[in-house]
C-alpha cells in the first residue's frame, strides 16, 4: 500500500510581524503572495496555491504543519486513525479552501499538524518576476519535539510516515514520505514543541551566492553552510526570517528508490569533532546558532 502522506504540504507560521515577514520572503527568498485572505498571507514558489502562510499573530510561533495526501479518501483513512494514535482531531475541514480535504489535529507533546489534499497547482505559470532569489518548491521541514519516539509512533500510524535515518539517541531523525525523498519531515529532540527549520529547494548553486550576497545588503548573514549533509545527500545553507525561524535553502535530495531492500541508517558517532561529517560532507561544522536554535509551537488549547 502506498504511504498516506505523500510530501510537505504546507507550513503555517504566526508572525508578530507581518509586512516584514512576507517582504523577507518575496524580496530576499523569492517567493510570490498568492492570496491574503483574513489574517492570512499565503506565499509560493511556483504555480501553487499555498506553500508557506504567514498568520498575523501577537507572537512568532509555529502555528500548523502541513503533510501531503494524495486524495481526500487518504485524508479520512489517516483521520481515522488520529484517535488511535493517541492524538486529538482538532478540524476534519481543511483550513483552506485552496485544498479539497483535511485534518488537523494535535498531539499531547504540542505540535500540530493538517493533512491535507493537495493545494490547488497552477502547473504551466510557475514563473513569476520577483526581486529575490526564487526557489523551485517547498521541500521538507524540522520539528522540534520532546518525545521524538512518540512523535514517530503518532505519525507512522496516522500517516505512514516511515523513518530513514537517525542519530542513536534520536537528538535527530528523518522521515520519507510517498514521494521517496529522504526526508520530508526532520524530528529534532528538544525541551519544547517547537520547529527548527523549514526548506525550500534552490536549483542551481549560485542561488546561494545570490542569496547570501542580498542578505549581506540588508546586514544580515547565512548561519550555516553552503554545505552538503550526508542525510539526504542535499546541498544546504541556512538563515534566520524575520519572525526568528530557520530558513534553509537545499539541493535535491536523494531518494529511496529501492524501498524493499533500503535499511534506515544509524548514525552512532557522536562525538565532536569526528561527528561533524555525518552532517556536512564537506567538513564545516555546524554553528552553536545553529544547533541550540528553537522556535516555538503555538500554544495549543
Ligand atoms: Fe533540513
Amino acid at each position: 500500500m502506498s504511504q498516506l502522506v505523500h510530501a510537505l504540504g504546507h507550513v503555517k507560521m504566526n508572525t508578530n510581524c507581518i509586512d516584514e515577514s512576507v517582504r523577507d520572503a518575496t524580496d530576499v527568498l523569492g517567493l510570490r503572495v498568492t492570496r491574503e485572505t483574513g489574517n492570512e498571507v499565503w506565499l509560493s514558489a511556483n504555480g501553487r496555491a499555498a506553500e508557506l502562510v504567514f498568520v498575523d499573530a501577537a507572537e512568532n510561533s509555529a502555528h500548523t504543519i502541513g503533510l501531503e495526501a494524495l486524495s481526500a479518501a487518504d485524508v479520512a483513512e489517516a483521520a481515522s486513525r488520529v484517535e488511535g494514535a493517541g492524538c486529538q482531531i482538532i478540524s476534519q475541514d481543511p483550513s483552506m479552501d485552496c485544498m479539497d480535504a483535511g485534518v488537523t489535529f494535535a498531539t499531547l507533546e504540542g505540535l500540530q499538524f493538517e493533512i491535507h489534499t493537495p493545494t490547488r497547482d497552477d502547473l504551466f505559470n510557475p514563473r513569476y518576476a520577483t526581486k529575490g532569489v526564487g526557489p523551485r518548491r517547498l521541500d521538507h521541514a524540522n520539528i522540534i519535539t520532546p518525545d521524538p519516539l512518540a512523535t514517530r509512533a503518532q505519525l507512522e500510524a496516522i500517516g505512514d510516515i516511515r523513518q530513514s535515518e537517525r542519530m542513536v539517541n534520536y537528538a535527530l531523525s528523518w522521515y520519507y514520505g510517498g514521494n521517496r525523498q529522504h526526508h520530508i519531515l526532520g524530528l529534532v529532540m528538544g525541551d519544547a514543541p517547537g520547529i527548527h527549520h523549514y526548506s525550500f529547494e534552490f536549483l542551481e548553486f549560485n542561488m546561494y551566492c545570490q542569496l547570501a550576497d542580498t542578505l549581506s545588503l540588508e546586514g544580515r548573514h547565512l548561519i550555516w553552510g553552503p554545505g552538503r549533509h550526508k542525510p539526504g545527500d542535499n546541498t544546504y545553507s541556512y538563515y534566520l526570517d524575520k519572525s526568528g525561524c530557520i530558513v534553509e535553502v537545499s539541493g535535491a535530495m536523494s531518494h529511496i528508490a529501492d524501498e524493499k531492500n533500503f535499511e534506515p541508517r544509524v548514525i552512532t558517532n557522536l562525538e565532536r569533532p569526528a561527528n561533524v561529517v555525518e552532517m556536512n560532507v564537506w567538513g564545516t561544522p555546524a554553528p552553536e546558532e545553529w544547533r541550540a536554535h528553537t522556535h516555538p509551537f503555538m500554544t495549543l488549547d
